[in-house]
């Protein structure tokens, strides 16, 4: 079964019949729903197969679009994409040819995974040509990071019209590298680059999230040799060449809070099969400070409220800090804690923009932009910092929304869940970027809802 062809089938919104979805909110979700793998892993995992001489096998894929897109441009540069089992990409790099830039021009608006591609497209034909990218609308989103990175093993970047062109006439060479933020992006931007480059390289402030260990536990499958410091610095001792891998993605972390954050706003019970404690304490913790309560057992965890909601000041971070991906649902939750809750939002600039809506529905929510600070809080790591201050309990009502950026998508699901009423919600197609079948999972947790041409 040709995936690249079903992808385009499929189109953006995986699983979707129609782009809007209307709820009647106000009762509690219980029931068991099931995690699969990060977005945030698989994605980078299918990239990785093209460093290899022979196939690899990712298993635990989510069905979610941004694995559509992916499994289309690595069909546009030669790599047979096959599904032996559902949940299983069998990934083929025998052949792997130059892309026209069309088909990947066409594919990046809705994904910054293209990025990614430059290191291994160097190894393997010498050149990359990079489209403008896609991705969530939460901030500048900028590449200097990743460029910088490239020009340090000896890539030459050239900007046009079209893109960007990167090609490495010497060859890629071992380099000193450090970050001027732990970027997730940019430290998979080098892993990617340096297992294959010539000689050593050395990263320095470097993203460990738990994403990145699986994504360096891949690599090390494969044949590369990475040691990860315990001061953020991983070295790669670049090798002549990498074999295929047979990995099954760790599960996405991000998904398994939103549909916490979920049990918490609507005083829910909802069990998270796939979900493991481990690479969730952060937020555990929070969710426990919010009055949640949760129950870790062998094959997932059990969340649900244990009280009162309880307002929480949480400042978001780098792993093993309190993920930014998990503030936009938890904040559906705060409106309903009875004090005032502050987030502050340390890592994108515009991360707030899906309170709006949340305010038309009935929340008090004010966003500081220019930053706030306290005495009891760290030096502000970055000028850009803003401020969300929520103060509950609100009594929230139906409204129609659109749906702005992935997280804020899930979070507009959960406030419409927790409102009085009906509400409206459009442009879901998004929500399928990153949140596997929710549609049935909402339907297995007893939410009131239909999906409306
Ligand atoms: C990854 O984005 C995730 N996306 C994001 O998840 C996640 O929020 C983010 O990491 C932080 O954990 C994917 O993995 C596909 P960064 P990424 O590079 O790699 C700035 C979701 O909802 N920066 O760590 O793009 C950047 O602007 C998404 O699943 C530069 O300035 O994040 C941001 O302020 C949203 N220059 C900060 O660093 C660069 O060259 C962190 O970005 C690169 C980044």
């Amino acid at each position: 079964m040709n995936l690249a062809r079903d992808a385009q089938k499929a189109g953006a919104r995986v699983g979707l019949t129609s782009d809007r979805i209307v709820i009647e909110g106000g009762k509690p979700l219980r029931g068991r729903i099931e995690v699969r793998g990060a977005k945030n892993l698989a994605t980078k995992a299918m990239v990785a197969a093209l460093l290899g001489d022979s196939p690899s096998l990712l298993q635990n894929v989510p069905e979610i679009s941004d694995v559509h897109v992916v499994t289309r441009m690595l069909d546009a540069y030669g790599v047979a994409v096959t599904s032996p089992a559902e949940g299983e990409l069998l990934l083929d790099p025998s052949n792997v040819l130059k892309a026209h830039f069309a088909q990947i021009d066409a594919l990046a608006g809705s994904s910054r995974i293209p990025i990614l591609f430059c290191g291994p497209l160097l190894h393997r034909l010498g050149e990359a040509l990079i489209p403008d990218l896609g991705g969530c609308r939460i901030g500048d989103r900028p590449i200097d990071f990743h460029m910088d990175a490239l020009r340090a093993f000896g890539a030459i970047v050239d900007k046009s019209y079209e893109g960007i062109r990167i090609t490495a006439p010497n060859g890629l060479k071992g380099a000193h590298i450090e970050l001027p933020y732990p970027s997730v992006g940019a430290t998979e931007q080098v892993l990617l680059t340096a297992v294959r480059a010539e000689g050593v390289t050395e990263l320095k402030n470097a993203a460990i999230e738990p994403e990145i260990m699986d994504l360096i536990a891949i690599l090390q499958k494969m044949g590369a040799i990475i040691t990860v410091e315990p001061n953020r610095t991983i070295f790669i001792e670049g090798v002549d060449h990498l074999e295929g891998y047979t990995h099954r993605a760790i599960f996405d972390r991000n998904e398994a809070a939103s549909w916490a954050s979920l049990a918490l706003a609507t005083d829910g019970d909802i069990f998270v099969g796939g979900a493991a404690q481990q690479e969730l304490m952060t937020f555990l913790n929070i969710f426990r400070k919010a009055g949640g309560g949760f129950d870790v057992q062998e094959d997932g965890i059990r969340f649900f409220r244990a009280g009162e909601l309880k307002p929480v000041v949480v400042e978001t971070d780098v792993h093993p800090g309190f993920m930014t991906d998990w503030q936009q649902p938890l904040i559906v939750a705060l409106t309903q804690a009875d004090g005032v809750s502050v987030v502050r939002e340390t890592v994108y600039e515009n991360r707030f923009g899906f309170t709006d809506a949340l305010v038309e529905m009935g929340a008090d929510i004010v966003v500081h932009k220019d930053g706030y600070d306290s005495p009891t809080w760290r030096v502000p790591r970055r000028p850009l910092e803003q401020v969300a201050v929520i103060t509950g309990p609100s009594k929230l009502h139906g409204a129609d929304v659109n749906v702005p950026d992935l997280r804020g998508g899930f979070s507009y699901l959960i406030a419409a869940l927790t409102a009085q009423g009906r509400s409206s919600i459009t442009n879901v197609g998004i929500i399928s970027r990153g949140y596997e079948r929710f549609v049935e999972k909402l339907d297995a947790l007893g939410a009131d809802f239909a999906l409306v041409d």
